[in-house]
């Protein structure tokens, strides 16, 4: 019987995975990897967050899934055999993501914090109407995640422009590309949400140049990676008064030490990487459908390019 190995940073979560995965594939065996074990001889790989070790034992698979979007921590990984890597498509984390980036935007644009505030005082204060034009929103990635984010918040009725690699149409959001683009892009945006992969090119994006070209009073909401932060740099922002805000949900170590001036920073709102999480039923089900496809020797979609690093 083909094996599937399932290795994650937890025994927990990979006994979880491996129950799971088992379920969907009964043609399958499904090897939980445990540290120390000898090679199961598997032919695939299912993973999260992996040891390094997993690939020097198994030294016979053909093909690994990544069980989420961002596959930055696998390819950093010392000695990764140079074989394809699926990686999750949405797998239901787009509308998650959507849903975490309009319900921060709305704290700020509609004003739900400063009502929460009069809410301690008894106050019945009503503001004035949202201006939509005044919270222009930058997507940076436009990719299975970042489109269906900008295509969301556009349809609320925000101005909203996105950033890629490459050119393309999206109908209601106005598309920068490209280094040439950054620049544009950034100085029509206030609400600058990141879903970039975290690459050589995206490392520490968001530094003291990004956050100065910036409309004033920008909200900097990051759901991608938390390398992509400069954290001195963003500091300085919110304290200078640049920005409004920042909404953090990922970080450049993690857990986050008790110590870092991000808790109690007042301008701050922070979420334990938790934006969108991988759902087990679309993971399983998309993970499974793949190693079908290539069971008959037929392409499976979600491949790593290893040449642009997403
Ligand atoms: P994706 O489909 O691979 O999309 C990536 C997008 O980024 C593409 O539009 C790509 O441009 C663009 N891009 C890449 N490098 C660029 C560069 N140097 N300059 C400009 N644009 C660049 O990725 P996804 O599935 O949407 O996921 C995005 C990221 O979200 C993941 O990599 C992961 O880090 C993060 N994530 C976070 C959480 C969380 O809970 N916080 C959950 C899931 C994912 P092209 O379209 O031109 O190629
Ligand atoms: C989570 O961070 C993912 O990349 O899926």
């Amino acid at each position: 019987m083909t094996r599937i190995i399932v290795a994650t940073a937890q025994p927990e979560s990979t006994r979880r995975w491996r129950d799971v995965m088992q379920a969907a594939l009964p043609e399958f065996e499904l090897v939980e990897w445990q540290p120390g074990q000898t090679g199961s001889g598997a032919k695939y790989a299912v993973v999260w967050g992996p040891p390094a070790e997993v690939f020097q034992t198994e030294t016979g698979l053909e093909a690994i899934f990544n069980l989420g979007a961002g596959v930055d921590a696998i390819l950093g990984l010392p000695g990764l055999p140079d074989i394809p890597i699926y990686r999750l498509e949405d797998a239901g984390m787009a509308a998650q993501m959507a849903e975490y980036v309009i319900h921060y935007l709305s704290r700020y644009s509609r004003g739900f914090d400063e009502y929460a505030r009069r809410q301690l005082h008894s106050a019945w204060s009503p503001k004035q109407g949202i201006v939509y034009s005044r919270w222009p929103v930058g997507v940076m990635g436009l990719g299975q995640l970042g489109t269906y984010v900008a295509r969301a918040v556009a349809n609320l009725g925000y101005p909203v422009a996105g950033w890629a690699r490459s050119p393309r149409e999206e109908e209601g959001v106005e598309i920068f590309h490209g280094d040439a683009q950054f620049k544009a892009f950034l100085g029509r945006t206030r609400v600058l949400v990141n879903l970039l992969p975290l690459t050589d090119q995206t490392r520490g994006i968001i530094n003291r140049e990004l956050l100065q070209s910036l409309l004033p009073d920008a909200v900097v909401i990051n759901i991608a990676r938390g390398a992509h932060v400069v954290d001195e740099d963003l500091l300085a922002a919110l304290d200078s008064g640049k920005l409004m805000a920042a909404v953090l949900d990922v970080f450049n170590q993690e857990p986050l030490p008790a110590d870092h001036p991000y808790w109690l920073h007042p301008k701050v709102k922070m979420t334990p990487h938790v934006a969108a999480v991988t759902l087990e039923a679309d993971a399983v089900d998309q993970i499974s459908r793949r190693i079908r496809l290539l069971e008959e020797g037929k392409p499976a979609s979600g491949l790593v390019r290893r040449d642009t690093g997403y």
